[in-house]
């Protein structure tokens, strides 16, 4: 089986799209620092673009978090592999994804981080597969919806190759 990414979103899109949400979000957040919290790995050129877009005081913090199982399916249990190294309580957050699929994920980091009492808590995701959707969550801002196929670049991975792409691919598979 030969692999082979074919562009669903070009770079240029990609670009004025998270330009477009760099101003919704700085405007929702006026007068306030936007604790943003990249979810590693996919999300850390999503965060740093949109940041660098954001006319706004934010502060970069990390968390890892993965499912069991490593095939392009993800499953049900979430495991916190690397926590945030700073209290949130009182502080505007602002959690940053790549892709919001079953939604397991995110719906497992906001019930958690919400127990931290932060005064806002708020999603965001530049891309959204809504047709597989498991847990009931929902994003504060989307990028862009798409359909139920494998994604990958700008940040996201297929076996951790095709991060560094700087459009959103669809990986296909052809016999050889
Ligand atoms: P969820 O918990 O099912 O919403 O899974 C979200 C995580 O699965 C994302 O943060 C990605 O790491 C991964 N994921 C889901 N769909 C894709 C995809 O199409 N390409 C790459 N990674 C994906
Ligand atoms: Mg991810």
């Amino acid at each position: 089986m030969k692999e082979r990414v074919e562009v669903l979103i070009s770079a240029a899109d990609v670009d004025k799209r998270v330009a477009q949400m760099a101003e919704e979000i700085g405007r929702d957040y006026a007068g306030k620092e936007i604790f943003m919290i990249c979810i590693l790995k996919g999300s850390v050129i999503f965060m740093s673009e949109l940041a660098k877009k954001l006319n706004h005081e934010v502060t970069f913090n990390f968390m890892k978090v993965s499912s069991y199982g490593n095939s392009t399916e993800s499953c049900g249990r979430i495991k916190i592999d690397m926590d945030l190294d700073e209290h949130i309580k009182g502080k505007d957050v602002l959690i940053i994804e790549d892709i919001v699929d079953t939604g397991r994920t995110l719906k497992h980091l906001k019930d958690l981080l919400s127990l931290r009492e932060p005064a806002s808590l708020k999603l965001c995701t530049l891309l959204d597969k809504p047709d597989r959707r498991v847990a009931d969550v929902e994003a504060d801002y989307t990028g862009f919806v798409i359909p139920d196929d494998f994604v990958v670049g700008y940040g996201l991975d297929y076996a951790q190759r095709y991060r560094n792409l700087d459009y959103i691919g669809v990986l296909r598979f052809d016999e050889e």
